[in-house]
Protein backbone atom coordinates (compact mmCIF):
# COMPACT_ATOMS: atom_id res chain seq x y z
CA UNK A 1 0.00 0.00 0.00
CA UNK A 2 1.45 3.34 -0.47
CA UNK A 3 0.80 6.45 1.50
CA UNK A 4 -1.56 7.76 -0.55
CA UNK A 5 -3.89 4.66 -0.36
CA UNK A 6 -3.16 4.60 3.14
CA UNK A 7 -4.32 8.32 3.82
CA UNK A 8 -7.52 7.39 1.62
CA UNK A 9 -8.49 4.37 3.73
CA UNK A 10 -7.63 5.69 7.20
CA UNK A 11 -8.09 9.38 7.02
CA UNK A 12 -5.38 11.65 7.71
CA UNK A 13 -5.88 13.29 11.18
CA UNK A 14 -6.24 9.27 12.61
CA UNK A 15 -2.69 8.71 11.95
CA UNK A 16 -0.57 8.24 14.50
CA UNK A 17 2.77 10.34 13.88
CA UNK A 18 4.96 7.14 13.88
CA UNK A 19 3.23 5.64 11.45
CA UNK A 20 3.61 9.10 9.02
CA UNK A 21 7.22 8.56 9.40
CA UNK A 22 7.89 5.08 9.06
CA UNK A 23 5.34 5.37 5.38
CA UNK A 24 7.31 8.48 4.05
CA UNK A 25 10.84 7.35 5.17
CA UNK A 26 10.85 3.49 4.41
CA UNK A 27 8.01 3.80 1.64
CA UNK A 28 7.17 0.20 2.34
CA UNK A 29 6.83 -2.58 -1.00
CA UNK A 30 3.00 -3.69 -0.80
CA UNK A 31 2.30 -6.76 1.85
CA UNK A 32 1.60 -9.64 0.84
CA UNK A 33 -1.99 -9.63 2.13
CA UNK A 34 -3.73 -6.79 3.92
CA UNK A 35 -6.66 -7.85 6.37
CA UNK A 36 -9.73 -4.84 7.57
CA UNK A 37 -10.72 -5.62 10.71
CA UNK A 38 -14.35 -4.34 10.82
CA UNK A 39 -17.82 -4.74 11.29
CA UNK A 40 -19.52 -7.61 9.26
CA UNK A 41 -22.98 -8.43 8.40
CA UNK A 42 -23.96 -12.23 7.96
CA UNK A 43 -26.60 -13.79 6.94
CA UNK A 44 -26.49 -17.13 7.94
CA UNK A 45 -30.23 -17.76 6.97
CA UNK A 46 -32.53 -15.75 5.70
CA UNK A 47 -33.55 -13.48 7.99
CA UNK A 48 -30.99 -14.78 10.43
CA UNK A 49 -28.46 -12.01 10.31
CA UNK A 50 -25.35 -11.47 12.73
CA UNK A 51 -23.95 -8.38 13.35
CA UNK A 52 -20.19 -8.61 14.84
CA UNK A 53 -16.63 -7.72 13.66
CA UNK A 54 -14.53 -9.69 11.02
CA UNK A 55 -11.60 -9.38 8.80
CA UNK A 56 -11.87 -7.99 5.13
CA UNK A 57 -15.72 -7.54 5.02
CA UNK A 58 -15.96 -11.57 6.02
CA UNK A 59 -16.15 -14.51 8.69
CA UNK A 60 -14.28 -16.42 8.06
CA UNK A 61 -11.65 -13.70 6.86
CA UNK A 62 -9.80 -14.34 3.76
CA UNK A 63 -7.81 -17.45 3.60
CA UNK A 64 -4.02 -17.20 3.65
CA UNK A 65 -2.41 -19.27 1.57
CA UNK A 66 1.58 -19.61 1.75
CA UNK A 67 4.29 -21.19 0.66
CA UNK A 68 6.58 -23.07 3.49
CA UNK A 69 9.17 -20.97 4.82
CA UNK A 70 8.04 -18.19 2.66
CA UNK A 71 8.70 -14.63 4.42
CA UNK A 72 5.19 -12.86 4.28
CA UNK A 73 4.20 -9.83 5.38
CA UNK A 74 0.63 -8.75 6.24
CA UNK A 75 -1.08 -5.19 6.92
CA UNK A 76 -3.36 -5.23 9.51
CA UNK A 77 -5.69 -2.02 9.41
CA UNK A 78 -7.85 -1.76 12.47
CA UNK A 79 -11.12 0.14 11.09
CA UNK A 80 -12.62 -0.23 15.15
CA UNK A 81 -12.08 2.52 17.59
CA UNK A 82 -10.62 -0.15 19.82
CA UNK A 83 -6.86 -1.59 19.77
CA UNK A 84 -6.46 -4.92 18.46
CA UNK A 85 -3.85 -7.62 17.61
CA UNK A 86 -3.96 -10.37 15.38
CA UNK A 87 -2.17 -13.99 16.32
CA UNK A 88 -1.00 -16.68 14.02
CA UNK A 89 -2.21 -19.43 15.81
CA UNK A 90 0.48 -22.43 14.80
CA UNK A 91 3.32 -20.82 13.52
CA UNK A 92 6.60 -20.33 14.77
CA UNK A 93 6.90 -16.36 14.50
CA UNK A 94 8.46 -13.85 16.94
CA UNK A 95 6.87 -12.52 19.80
CA UNK A 96 7.14 -8.92 18.83
CA UNK A 97 4.54 -10.85 15.28
CA UNK A 98 3.12 -13.51 17.53
CA UNK A 99 0.40 -11.52 18.39
CA UNK A 100 0.14 -11.62 22.06
CA UNK A 101 0.44 -8.44 24.31
CA UNK A 102 1.60 -10.60 26.66
CA UNK A 103 4.68 -11.67 24.92
CA UNK A 104 5.27 -8.43 23.74
CA UNK A 105 3.67 -7.43 20.80
CA UNK A 106 2.54 -4.18 20.23
CA UNK A 107 -1.31 -3.48 19.77
CA UNK A 108 -2.83 -2.02 16.43
CA UNK A 109 -3.61 1.01 17.60
CA UNK A 110 -7.78 1.68 17.37
CA UNK A 111 -8.04 3.20 13.54
CA UNK A 112 -4.48 2.65 12.44
CA UNK A 113 -2.63 0.07 11.33
CA UNK A 114 0.72 -2.15 11.80
CA UNK A 115 2.72 -4.80 9.46
CA UNK A 116 3.09 -8.30 10.83
CA UNK A 117 5.87 -10.57 9.01
CA UNK A 118 7.63 -13.65 9.93
CA UNK A 119 8.64 -17.00 7.57
CA UNK A 120 5.47 -19.41 6.94
CA UNK A 121 6.30 -22.45 9.33
CA UNK A 122 5.21 -24.90 9.87
CA UNK A 123 3.82 -26.24 7.23
CA UNK A 124 -0.13 -27.32 7.27
CA UNK A 125 -3.38 -26.33 8.49
CA UNK A 126 -2.99 -22.51 10.47
CA UNK A 127 -5.44 -19.90 11.15
CA UNK A 128 -5.31 -16.56 12.57
CA UNK A 129 -7.68 -15.19 15.03
CA UNK A 130 -7.46 -11.80 17.18
CA UNK A 131 -5.78 -11.94 20.41
CA UNK A 132 -7.74 -9.32 23.31
CA UNK A 133 -9.20 -10.36 25.76
CA UNK A 134 -13.06 -10.26 26.58
CA UNK A 135 -13.87 -10.61 29.91
CA UNK A 136 -17.58 -10.13 30.18
CA UNK A 137 -17.68 -8.15 26.95
CA UNK A 138 -19.07 -10.59 24.56
CA UNK A 139 -18.37 -8.60 21.82
CA UNK A 140 -14.81 -9.05 21.89
CA UNK A 141 -12.35 -11.40 21.51
CA UNK A 142 -12.81 -15.02 19.86
CA UNK A 143 -16.82 -14.25 20.46
CA UNK A 144 -16.67 -12.04 17.18
CA UNK A 145 -16.15 -13.31 13.89
CA UNK A 146 -12.21 -12.01 13.67
CA UNK A 147 -10.84 -15.16 12.92
CA UNK A 148 -9.71 -16.95 9.51
CA UNK A 149 -7.91 -20.05 7.97
CA UNK A 150 -3.77 -20.26 7.29
CA UNK A 151 -2.49 -23.05 4.81
CA UNK A 152 1.26 -22.98 4.70
CA UNK A 153 1.81 -25.39 1.72
CA UNK A 154 4.34 -28.21 2.36
CA UNK A 155 7.36 -27.89 0.64
CA UNK A 156 7.50 -31.94 -0.27
CA UNK A 157 4.44 -34.04 -0.66
CA UNK A 158 1.25 -32.72 0.06
CA UNK A 159 -0.81 -36.19 -0.56
CA UNK A 160 -3.39 -36.96 -2.81
CA UNK A 161 -7.17 -35.67 -3.40
CA UNK A 162 -9.51 -34.38 -5.37
CA UNK A 163 -11.09 -31.69 -3.56
CA UNK A 164 -10.33 -29.73 -0.58
CA UNK A 165 -12.48 -27.83 1.78
CA UNK A 166 -12.10 -25.86 4.53
CA UNK A 167 -14.64 -25.84 7.08
CA UNK A 168 -14.77 -23.52 9.86
CA UNK A 169 -17.36 -24.17 13.16
CA UNK A 170 -18.67 -21.06 15.12
CA UNK A 171 -21.75 -19.92 17.37
CA UNK A 172 -22.96 -16.45 16.96
CA UNK A 173 -24.68 -13.97 19.16
CA UNK A 174 -23.06 -15.40 22.42
CA UNK A 175 -24.84 -14.85 25.30
CA UNK A 176 -24.08 -15.21 29.41
CA UNK A 177 -25.79 -18.47 31.15
CA UNK A 178 -26.07 -19.43 34.53
CA UNK A 179 -24.69 -22.75 34.10
CA UNK A 180 -25.62 -24.65 37.06
CA UNK A 181 -25.33 -25.26 41.20
CA UNK A 182 -21.68 -25.87 41.48
CA UNK A 183 -20.59 -23.58 38.17
CA UNK A 184 -19.82 -20.18 37.56
CA UNK A 185 -21.65 -18.03 34.83
CA UNK A 186 -20.64 -19.99 31.06
CA UNK A 187 -20.76 -18.66 27.31
CA UNK A 188 -24.22 -19.74 25.39
CA UNK A 189 -24.69 -18.87 21.97
CA UNK A 190 -28.56 -18.50 19.71
CA UNK A 191 -26.84 -19.39 16.12
CA UNK A 192 -24.48 -21.65 14.99
CA UNK A 193 -22.98 -22.31 11.75
CA UNK A 194 -19.98 -23.92 9.61
CA UNK A 195 -17.75 -21.31 7.44
CA UNK A 196 -20.91 -18.37 7.15
CA UNK A 197 -23.74 -20.30 6.97
CA UNK A 198 -26.75 -22.15 8.62
CA UNK A 199 -27.39 -25.82 7.98
CA UNK A 200 -29.35 -26.09 4.87
CA UNK A 201 -28.54 -22.66 3.76
CA UNK A 202 -25.53 -22.71 2.16
CA UNK A 203 -24.49 -24.16 -1.09
CA UNK A 204 -23.74 -27.47 -0.80
CA UNK A 205 -20.40 -29.65 -0.77
CA UNK A 206 -21.00 -31.37 -4.35
CA UNK A 207 -19.29 -34.73 -4.50
CA UNK A 208 -18.81 -37.54 -6.91
CA UNK A 209 -18.63 -41.20 -6.03
CA UNK A 210 -15.73 -42.94 -5.74
CA UNK A 211 -13.56 -38.93 -5.10
CA UNK A 212 -11.55 -38.28 -1.99
CA UNK A 213 -12.58 -35.35 -0.30
CA UNK A 214 -10.29 -33.55 2.15
CA UNK A 215 -11.67 -31.22 4.88
CA UNK A 216 -9.59 -29.30 6.78
CA UNK A 217 -11.84 -28.58 9.80
CA UNK A 218 -11.24 -26.07 12.57
CA UNK A 219 -12.95 -25.35 15.82
CA UNK A 220 -12.84 -21.70 15.62
CA UNK A 221 -15.41 -21.20 18.70
CA UNK A 222 -14.62 -19.30 22.18
CA UNK A 223 -15.50 -22.01 24.19
CA UNK A 224 -17.45 -25.02 22.67
CA UNK A 225 -15.70 -28.28 22.45
CA UNK A 226 -17.35 -30.86 19.01
CA UNK A 227 -17.81 -33.74 18.19
CA UNK A 228 -18.61 -34.18 14.59
CA UNK A 229 -19.84 -36.75 11.64
CA UNK A 230 -21.09 -37.48 7.85
CA UNK A 231 -23.66 -39.75 7.82
CA UNK A 232 -22.98 -42.75 6.96
CA UNK A 233 -18.75 -41.94 5.67
CA UNK A 234 -15.43 -42.71 7.42
CA UNK A 235 -12.95 -39.89 8.17
CA UNK A 236 -9.23 -40.79 7.44
CA UNK A 237 -7.45 -38.83 9.82
CA UNK A 238 -4.48 -37.48 7.74
CA UNK A 239 -3.04 -34.14 10.04
CA UNK A 240 -4.09 -32.30 13.27
CA UNK A 241 -3.41 -29.44 13.98
CA UNK A 242 -2.06 -29.28 10.81
CA UNK A 243 0.95 -31.73 10.93
CA UNK A 244 0.81 -35.43 9.48
CA UNK A 245 -0.32 -38.30 12.46
CA UNK A 246 1.73 -41.36 11.77
CA UNK A 247 -1.15 -43.54 11.88
CA UNK A 248 -3.55 -42.42 9.49
CA UNK A 249 -6.96 -44.09 11.30
CA UNK A 250 -10.47 -44.19 10.08
CA UNK A 251 -13.15 -43.20 12.67
CA UNK A 252 -16.81 -41.94 11.98
CA UNK A 253 -16.35 -39.31 14.66
CA UNK A 254 -14.09 -36.33 14.60
CA UNK A 255 -13.92 -33.90 17.89
CA UNK A 256 -12.33 -30.93 18.40
CA UNK A 257 -11.50 -28.86 21.24
CA UNK A 258 -11.50 -24.56 20.67
CA UNK A 259 -8.57 -23.98 18.64
CA UNK A 260 -7.76 -27.52 17.33
CA UNK A 261 -7.95 -28.43 13.82
CA UNK A 262 -7.68 -32.10 11.67
CA UNK A 263 -7.26 -33.02 7.83
CA UNK A 264 -9.38 -35.78 7.53
CA UNK A 265 -10.14 -37.41 3.88
CA UNK A 266 -13.54 -39.27 2.98
CA UNK A 267 -14.01 -41.33 0.13
CA UNK A 268 -17.13 -40.44 -1.15
CA UNK A 269 -18.55 -44.36 -1.41
CA UNK A 270 -22.18 -43.80 -0.03
CA UNK A 271 -24.66 -41.93 -2.77
CA UNK A 272 -27.23 -39.67 -1.74
CA UNK A 273 -27.49 -36.23 0.46
CA UNK A 274 -26.07 -36.28 3.76
CA UNK A 275 -25.32 -33.97 6.76
CA UNK A 276 -21.73 -33.10 7.89
CA UNK A 277 -22.64 -31.89 11.38
CA UNK A 278 -22.09 -31.71 14.98
CA UNK A 279 -23.50 -34.78 17.14
CA UNK A 280 -25.80 -32.21 19.44
CA UNK A 281 -28.85 -32.35 18.08
CA UNK A 282 -29.48 -28.79 19.19
CA UNK A 283 -27.01 -27.25 17.66
CA UNK A 284 -26.88 -28.84 14.57
CA UNK A 285 -30.63 -28.33 13.97
CA UNK A 286 -29.49 -24.89 14.62
CA UNK A 287 -26.88 -24.85 12.22
CA UNK A 288 -23.75 -26.66 13.34
CA UNK A 289 -23.66 -28.77 10.09
CA UNK A 290 -23.67 -28.27 5.59
CA UNK A 291 -25.13 -30.68 3.51
CA UNK A 292 -22.67 -33.22 1.21
CA UNK A 293 -24.42 -33.62 -1.73
CA UNK A 294 -23.88 -36.59 -5.07
CA UNK A 295 -25.19 -35.91 -8.31
CA UNK A 296 -28.55 -36.72 -9.00
CA UNK A 297 -29.24 -37.16 -5.90
CA UNK A 298 -32.76 -35.86 -4.10
CA UNK A 299 -34.72 -35.62 -0.30
CA UNK A 300 -33.65 -34.19 2.64
CA UNK A 301 -30.21 -34.53 4.19
CA UNK A 302 -29.63 -37.31 5.98
CA UNK A 303 -28.26 -37.64 9.59
CA UNK A 304 -27.16 -40.50 11.20
CA UNK A 305 -25.28 -40.08 14.21
CA UNK A 306 -21.35 -41.41 14.76
CA UNK A 307 -20.53 -44.03 17.43
CA UNK A 308 -16.96 -44.31 17.69
CA UNK A 309 -15.04 -43.28 20.37
CA UNK A 310 -12.49 -40.54 20.12
CA UNK A 311 -8.72 -40.88 21.26
CA UNK A 312 -5.47 -39.22 20.26
CA UNK A 313 -3.26 -42.52 20.74
CA UNK A 314 -5.54 -44.04 18.10
CA UNK A 315 -3.23 -41.90 15.42
CA UNK A 316 0.11 -42.36 17.48
CA UNK A 317 2.91 -44.77 17.15
CA UNK A 318 3.74 -47.04 20.50
CA UNK A 319 7.25 -46.71 19.59
CA UNK A 320 9.00 -43.73 21.03
CA UNK A 321 10.64 -42.18 17.86
CA UNK A 322 12.28 -39.42 20.00
CA UNK A 323 14.00 -41.92 22.80
CA UNK A 324 17.06 -40.05 24.16
CA UNK A 325 19.28 -41.32 26.52
CA UNK A 326 18.53 -38.38 29.40
CA UNK A 327 15.14 -38.05 30.77
CA UNK A 328 13.75 -35.05 29.77
CA UNK A 329 12.95 -32.30 32.55
CA UNK A 330 9.22 -32.85 33.64
CA UNK A 331 7.95 -29.53 34.25
CA UNK A 332 4.23 -30.56 35.92
CA UNK A 333 0.78 -27.79 35.19
CA UNK A 334 -1.73 -27.85 37.51
CA UNK A 335 -5.01 -26.84 36.56
CA UNK A 336 -8.16 -26.20 38.99
CA UNK A 337 -10.87 -23.86 39.32
CA UNK A 338 -11.68 -21.38 41.77
CA UNK A 339 -15.90 -21.48 42.34
CA UNK A 340 -16.64 -17.43 42.95
CA UNK A 341 -20.45 -18.36 42.99
CA UNK A 342 -23.30 -19.26 40.45
CA UNK A 343 -23.84 -15.34 39.47
CA UNK A 344 -19.66 -14.79 38.59
CA UNK A 345 -17.58 -16.33 36.23
CA UNK A 346 -15.27 -18.83 37.76
CA UNK A 347 -11.36 -18.55 37.93
CA UNK A 348 -8.81 -20.68 36.89
CA UNK A 349 -5.38 -21.51 38.04
CA UNK A 350 -2.04 -22.93 36.78
CA UNK A 351 0.11 -24.29 40.03
CA UNK A 352 -2.31 -22.64 42.56
CA UNK A 353 -2.07 -18.74 40.81
CA UNK A 354 -4.07 -16.64 38.11
CA UNK A 355 -2.21 -15.12 35.37
CA UNK A 356 -0.97 -12.54 36.10
CA UNK A 357 0.44 -13.93 38.73
CA UNK A 358 1.20 -17.44 37.44
CA UNK A 359 4.95 -18.57 37.81
CA UNK A 360 6.75 -18.70 34.36
CA UNK A 361 7.79 -22.00 33.12
CA UNK A 362 11.19 -22.15 32.52
CA UNK A 363 13.19 -23.17 30.11
CA UNK A 364 16.65 -23.27 28.38
CA UNK A 365 17.06 -23.19 24.41
CA UNK A 366 17.30 -26.56 22.87
CA UNK A 367 16.67 -28.39 25.88
CA UNK A 368 13.77 -31.38 25.94
CA UNK A 369 10.80 -31.13 28.90
CA UNK A 370 8.10 -33.26 29.14
CA UNK A 371 4.81 -30.75 30.04
CA UNK A 372 2.69 -32.86 32.48
CA UNK A 373 -0.28 -31.43 32.03
CA UNK A 374 -2.88 -32.23 35.63
CA UNK A 375 -6.71 -31.37 34.83
CA UNK A 376 -7.79 -31.54 38.32
CA UNK A 377 -10.89 -29.80 37.28
CA UNK A 378 -14.21 -31.06 35.94
CA UNK A 379 -14.42 -29.15 32.74
CA UNK A 380 -11.84 -30.06 29.14
CA UNK A 381 -9.42 -27.70 28.46
CA UNK A 382 -8.25 -27.12 25.42
CA UNK A 383 -4.67 -26.24 25.96
CA UNK A 384 -2.46 -23.94 23.81
CA UNK A 385 1.25 -23.14 23.81
CA UNK A 386 2.21 -20.13 21.17
CA UNK A 387 4.90 -20.43 18.83
CA UNK A 388 5.73 -24.25 19.52
CA UNK A 389 4.82 -27.61 18.03
CA UNK A 390 4.87 -30.46 21.10
CA UNK A 391 4.24 -34.11 20.89
CA UNK A 392 1.85 -36.01 23.12
CA UNK A 393 3.68 -38.73 24.87
CA UNK A 394 0.75 -39.71 27.68
CA UNK A 395 -2.47 -39.40 27.53
CA UNK A 396 -4.49 -40.55 30.25
CA UNK A 397 -1.92 -43.01 31.02
CA UNK A 398 -1.87 -44.43 27.47
CA UNK A 399 1.70 -43.94 26.11
CA UNK A 400 1.97 -42.82 22.52
CA UNK A 401 4.20 -40.93 20.48
CA UNK A 402 4.05 -39.10 16.43
CA UNK A 403 1.26 -37.18 17.30
CA UNK A 404 2.10 -33.34 16.67
CA UNK A 405 -0.02 -30.51 17.88
CA UNK A 406 -0.33 -27.49 19.24
CA UNK A 407 -3.60 -27.36 21.36
CA UNK A 408 -4.74 -30.72 23.63
CA UNK A 409 -7.57 -31.13 24.96
CA UNK A 410 -6.98 -32.51 28.54
CA UNK A 411 -10.25 -34.07 30.10
CA UNK A 412 -11.82 -33.46 33.18
CA UNK A 413 -9.85 -35.21 36.07
CA UNK A 414 -7.38 -36.57 33.88
CA UNK A 415 -3.78 -35.80 32.67
CA UNK A 416 -1.66 -35.35 29.33
CA UNK A 417 2.24 -35.54 29.05
CA UNK A 418 3.72 -34.09 26.01
CA UNK A 419 7.28 -33.62 25.20
CA UNK A 420 8.86 -30.18 24.19
CA UNK A 421 11.50 -28.94 22.47
CA UNK A 422 12.55 -25.24 24.01
CA UNK A 423 13.18 -24.44 20.09
CA UNK A 424 12.25 -20.81 19.62
CA UNK A 425 13.59 -18.41 22.23
CA UNK A 426 11.25 -15.54 23.24
CA UNK A 427 8.63 -14.88 25.56
CA UNK A 428 6.37 -17.82 24.59
CA UNK A 429 1.97 -17.79 25.85
CA UNK A 430 0.64 -20.82 27.53
CA UNK A 431 -3.13 -21.19 28.37
CA UNK A 432 -6.28 -22.32 27.32
CA UNK A 433 -8.13 -21.49 24.36
CA UNK A 434 -11.83 -21.49 26.26
CA UNK A 435 -11.82 -17.22 26.00
CA UNK A 436 -13.88 -17.20 29.25
CA UNK A 437 -10.90 -19.61 31.02
CA UNK A 438 -8.26 -17.67 29.79
CA UNK A 439 -9.54 -14.70 30.60
CA UNK A 440 -9.94 -15.03 34.01
CA UNK A 441 -6.73 -17.14 35.09
CA UNK A 442 -6.00 -19.91 32.75
CA UNK A 443 -2.53 -18.37 31.30
CA UNK A 444 1.35 -18.57 32.23
CA UNK A 445 4.14 -17.37 30.10
CA UNK A 446 7.16 -19.92 29.23
CA UNK A 447 10.44 -17.54 29.55
CA UNK A 448 13.97 -18.61 28.08
CA UNK A 449 16.65 -18.62 30.73
CU1 LIG B 1 -5.11 -19.46 19.21
CU2 LIG B 1 -3.19 -17.66 22.32
O1 LIG B 1 -4.18 -18.53 20.73
CU1 LIG C 1 -10.06 -24.17 30.02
Amino acid sequence: MNRRDALGVLGAAALPATFLRATQEQAPAKADYALRIGPVSLELAPKRIVKTTGYSGSSPGPLLRMREGQNVSIDVINETDSPNLVHWHGLFAPSVMDGSMEEGTPMVPARSQRRYSFAATPAGTRWYHTHVSAGRNMKRGTYTGEFGFIYVEPRGDAGSYDQEIFLALKEWDPYMTMAGEDAGLDAAYKYFSINDRALGHGEPVRVKEGQRVLFRILNASATMHRRIGLGGHEFQVAAMDGNPVPVQKKTDALELGPAERIDAIVEMNRPGVWVLGDSNDHDRENGMGIVVEYPNQTGAPRWISPSDRWDYTAFGSAANTTATTEEPERLPLVFEKKFAGSRWVDKWTVNGKEFPKTDPIRVRANRRYRLVFDNRSDEAHPVHLHRHTFELTKVEGRATSGVRKDVVVVNPKSQVEVALVANNPGLTLFHCHQQMHMDYGFMCLMEYV
